[in-house]
This record gives C-alpha cells, sequence and structure tokens, in this order.
C-alpha cells in the first residue's frame, strides 16, 4: 500500500506526462527512493495509477539495471564491469570487494549493509575503474583505496 507521500509524489510525476505510462520509470524510482527497492506488491500498487498491468510495468523495471526488484542493502555498490574499467583493473577490484565483504556479486551481506552489483559503463572511463556507492562515484580505484571507501557507508 502506498503512503500518502508516495501517492502525492506519484500523482505529480504523472500529471508531468502525457500518456500515464510514460511516467513509469519516475514512479519506479520514487518507490525505490522511498523503500530502497521495488517490490512486487509496489508493482501492483503503482500500475494501477499508470493505467498498465503488473506485466508490462515490470517488464520496465526488470530493464533498467539501476531499479532493484529484490530488496538491497542500506547501501548499494555498482561496480562497472564494462570495457575501460576491466581494461585497468576490474577484477581485482571486484576481489578486493567480494574478499572485504565476503560475498558474491548479486549478493547482500548478512547484516544488510552493502549489496554488490555489476553495472555498464558509469561514464567516467577517463577515471577507470570506477564504481557507485548509492549515489556516489568513485573514480581512479586502486586495492588501497576500497577499505577506505567502505568504511564511509554504515
Ligand atoms: S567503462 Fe567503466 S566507467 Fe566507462
Amino acid at each position: 500500500m502506498l503512503t500518502e507521500e508516495e501517492r502525492i509524489k506519484i500523482e505529480a510525476e504523472i500529471r508531468e506526462n502525457e500518456q500515464k505510462p510514460a511516467a513509469s520509470v519516475g514512479v519506479l524510482k520514487i518507490i525505490q527512493d522511498h523503500r530502497g527497492w521495488v517490490s512486487d506488491e509496489s508493482i501492483k500498487d503503482i500500475a494501477q495509477l499508470l493505467e498498465m498491468t503488473p506485466d508490462e510495468l515490470d517488464a520496465i523495471a526488470t530493464f533498467y539495471s539501476l531499479i532493484f526488484r529484490r530488496k538491497v542493502g542500506r547501501h548499494v555498490i555498482l561496480i562497472c564491469d564494462s570495457v575501460s574499467c576491466w581494461i585497468m583493473g576490474y577484477e581485482k577490484i571486484l576481489d578486493r570487494l567480494k574478499y572485504i565483504l565476503d560475498i558474491e556479486l548479486g549478493e547482500t551481506t548478512p547484516d544488510g549493509r552493502f549489496t554488490l552489483l555489476p553495472v555498464a559503463c558509469i561514464g567516467v572511463c577517463d577515471h577507470a575503474p570506477a564504481m557507485i556507492v548509492d549515489k556516489d562515484i568513485h573514480r581512479d580505484l586502486d586495492e588501497e583505496s576500497i577499505d577506505d571507501i567502505l568504511s564511509k557507508y554504515e
């Protein structure tokens, strides 16, 4: 069930679009900002407001890798696995993250602190390897910088 605050924001987002389904991504982001992820129940609730079927909305939600359809940790690490980052040491950074967090890609730490996910190029190829934690972009990563970066996210 949507909260009053979510409903107000969603209705405002819908009003900004000529066709209700065009507001889909914006509406999904509103839910994610409030709840951290988008559950099946949320998909049903907002599909109704967008005059779409839950399946149609789910197809859009699952197309965008930054819309989380599964529960995630308090902080989401998106490590870029595209070509520049790959060449510049993606594997070492990933190994370090997996070692520190003791999880694999796609998993969440048992304490719910971090989820580790891959992402395609985030547009800072000249500062590869790079990753995003929540909304922060971290550039020019090396194995030593990872511990410091993670310590900033409780
Ligand atoms: S390839 Fe990683 S930021 Fe572009």
